[in-house]
């Protein structure tokens, strides 16, 4: 197809701060962004995939004055280091903007001119309590309650009050144009939840004018017609999207060719300002806005949100060093549906590898190899008369149907079920060689031609499989297609797939190595955990050993005070919780992993040292039970702990866990 005459499609991933290195909660989102465009791509459609990074801010002023470099030598550094992990992962990105660009910078200008010019934007004075480490303002109700003091609702650390000159969007202004624009256009926020949070959280009680303008730091664009003022925040960075096109410029040809995006992925965390203010942003500019926000989940450790500033974080290099790229690819894009939470364990990872790529993969393309060599000699058969129809035509017609039920499910962006599509196939693969027995029909020259059916059967099947993994795993097709003899660049099109039995006769396989060994994985754990950057310290394990001594000490009595102050017991938040989940934690004998709800205030873990009162520990999901929420977070055998879950124990060693009695909604506040 003529490049001109193909859908366009264009992909971004939001631009990451680089105020640390890359983790793989990054890599998650831009894995799939870059899965998704080799999917178009691979689909015939003319793909645009944008990056980039968010240099601006104070944060990452304080980070380099720390470092002693300048901002810009600061994040110079960390661009370089993260292009080298997009190459590691092999990301295809056709742009990395930096909103340190000169050409971003200066259209960055022009719209908030343009903005300030026709009406949405006025200066005012800001006054509210400020996260540094986030950039974020908040209101007083938005504060939430920790060890006595209000913190920062996204990182849980102190804030303070400020007051400045600010620039201010009229958001209000147009809030009820875009309740209208989401409610009549149900595809533009996905999962479609997300939707209704935005609905009913921020857009019909009422926007806040936005602050778009800061005077107390530097290192951010000026405002062109106020030289005290930076931009601030979301105006820079949302922007990316539309600056890298040339949005502005005299070559804004990209412009007009790709947008609007097809699809912003992003972490559910700023589905908010894509969905609120980036519409605004578009709609008072007079552009069209993107066809969908897809607000995907967070990569959790531990049960925690991963991520830098809680030292929880895992990185993709060593992983990539020791397993490949494909393999994280795989694991990244299959284990969790696209849009929902999901933990990282290397444990998981490794089983999955075992099972889905050693096993189930591997294995069958090297049967399938092995047996055309040993039967044919390895060259490929021609087909013959000797179908059973019973064993043969269900997996043709599941094969042949393939493409497009993986395409269904790349449409809604769901990654993980077009896996499960592809490995449906491989599964039924693996039972018909069962069913088959093609070793007992190589004992028979008779059923020579029945044999010839079943290989030939498996090795087009490995094709369609070969082909339809490329956009996840873009390493691995070619070595099968080694294996399997294909040299024929048009066998390897999403084109080829159109009828089942392309694979010619006389292609000559060869067995190569196995694509992906088996692995132990109790001594692989060995090996990657320790080799984890930023694992906590050699110390940690002694740390956590006394953390847990401590548990288990809980029961002694310890040495009361005569009488405390109604305050001291006020400092505790005692709250009802559901559990949610409840299981042993792997290597303690002592320790019990809970999730629990807590209502309006969300979810948390929380470890307890009472293993040995519930050898079912799972009999305890959905009891309702009592802890304390606001304990400093702890970590035990690697699992960070929020709170304590109380009980009671007496003298023989009866322990109850303390509860209030049912009709008390999750999240009551017990004292
Ligand atoms: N700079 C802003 C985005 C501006 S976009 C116009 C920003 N940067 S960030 O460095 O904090 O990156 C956040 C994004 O990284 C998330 O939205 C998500 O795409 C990805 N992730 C970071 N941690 C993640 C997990 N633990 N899990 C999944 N994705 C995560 O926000």
């Amino acid at each position: 197809m003529c490049q001109e005459c193909k859908k366009k499609f264009y992909i971004t991933t939001p631009i990451y701060y680089p105020s640390g290195n890359m983790h793989i909660g990054h890599t998650y989102t831009t894995v799939a962004a870059d899965t998704m465009t080799r999917f178009k791509r691979l689909t015939g459609h003319d793909a645009y995939f944008l990056t980039g990074t968010d240099e601006h801010g104070q944060k990452i002023e304080m980070k380099a004055a720390e470092a002693g470099v300048t901002p810009k030598e600061f994040v110079d550094k960390i661009v370089a280091e993260t292009k080298k992990l997009w190459e590691l992962m092999n990301i295809q990105y056709d742009d990395f903007i930096r909103t340190t660009d000169e050409r971003h910078e200066k259209i960055v200008q022009k719209i908030f001119r343009q903005f300030y010019e026709q009406g949405d934007i006025y200066k005012s004075e800001y006054e509210g309590m400020y996260c540094t480490p986030c950039e974020s303002f908040w209101t007083p109700s938005q504060l939430v309650e920790k060890n006595g003091e209000k913190v920062c609702p996204d990182c849980g650390r102190p804030c303070q009050p400020m007051k400045e000159e600010s620039y201010f969007f009229r958001m209000s202004k147009y809030q009820d144009w875009l309740i209208d624009y989401i409610e009549t256009h149900p595809d533009f926020i996905q999962p479609a939840a997300r939707a209704n949070e935005m609905l009913n959280n921020f857009l019909r009680p009422g926007l806040q004018d936005l602050c778009v303008s800061r005077t107390s730091f530097k290192w951010g664009v000026p405002v062109d017609f106020d030289d005290k003022h930076v931009v601030y925040v979301w105006i820079d960075a949302l922007s990316n999207y539309i600056t890298a096109l040339g949005y502005g410029t005299d070559h804004d040809e990209l412009m007009q060719k790709y947008w609007p995006a097809n699809v912003h992925l992003v972490g559910k965390e700023i589905v908010r300002f894509h969905t609120i203010y980036w519409p605004i942003m578009l709609h008072a500019l007079g552009l069209e806005l993107p066809k969908q926000v897809f607000g995907h989940g967070w990569l959790l450790f531990g049960g925690d949100r991963m991520a830098k500033s809680k030292g929880n974080v895992q990185y993709a290099q060593p992983i990539v060093a020791r397993y490949g790229c494909d393999a994280l690819r795989y694991y990244l894009m299959r284990e969790m549906p696209f849009g929902a939470d999901g933990n990282y364990t290397n444990e998981a990872f490794l089983t999955r590898m075992n099972a889905d790529l050693a096993n189930d993969l591997g294995n069958l393309v090297s049967r399938t190899v092995a047996m055309i060599e040993k039967y044919f000699g390895g060259v490929v058969p021609a087909w013959t008369d000797a179908v059973d129809a019973e064993l043969d035509k269900p997996l043709h017609e599941h094969c042949a149907a393939l493409p497009s039920l993986v395409e269904a499910q790349m449409d809604k962006l769901q990654y993980s079920q077009a896996l499960a599509e592809i490995w449906k196939v491989i599964g039924e693969c693996n039972k018909y060689i069962d069913l088959t027995q093609p070793w007992i029909l190589g004992k028979d020259p008779a059923k020579k031609d029945r044999l010839a059916n079943v290989l030939l059967t498996l090795a087009e099947c490995v094709r369609y499989v070969a082909v339809l993994i490329y956009p996840f795993m873009p390493t691995t097709p070619e070595r099968i297609f080694q294996q399997l003899g294909v040299t024929d660049e048009a066998l390897k099109t999403w084109d080829s797939l159109a009828t089942f039995g392309q694979l010619p006769e006389g292609t000559k396989v060869c067995k190569g190595e196995a694509l992906f060994p088996r692995i132990d994985v109790k001594k692989e754990l060995e090996v990657l955990n320790p080799s984890q950057p930023e694992e906590a310290p050699k110390a940690e394990p002694k740390q956590e050993k006394k953390a847990e001594k401590k548990q288990e000490k809980k029961h002694e009595e310890p040495e009361y005070p005569a009488e405390i102050n109604i305050d001291t017991f006020f400092q505790s938040k005692i709250q009802v919780g559901r559990v949610l989940e409840c299981t042993n934690v792997p290597k303690s004998k002592k320790l019990l992993q809970f999730r629990l709800s807590f209502g309006k205030d969300g979810e948390r873990t929380i470890l307890s040292g009472i293993a040995q009162y519930y050898p079912d520990p799972a009999a305890l999901v959905g009891k309702q039970i009592v802890a304390i929420t606001n304990l400093k977070p702890r970590m035990m055998m690697g699992i960070e702990s929020h709170g304590m879950i109380l009980s009671a124990v007496d003298g023989n060693d009866n322990l109850r866990l303390v509860s209030v009695g049912e009709g008390v909604e999750d999240g009551a506040i017990v004292g």
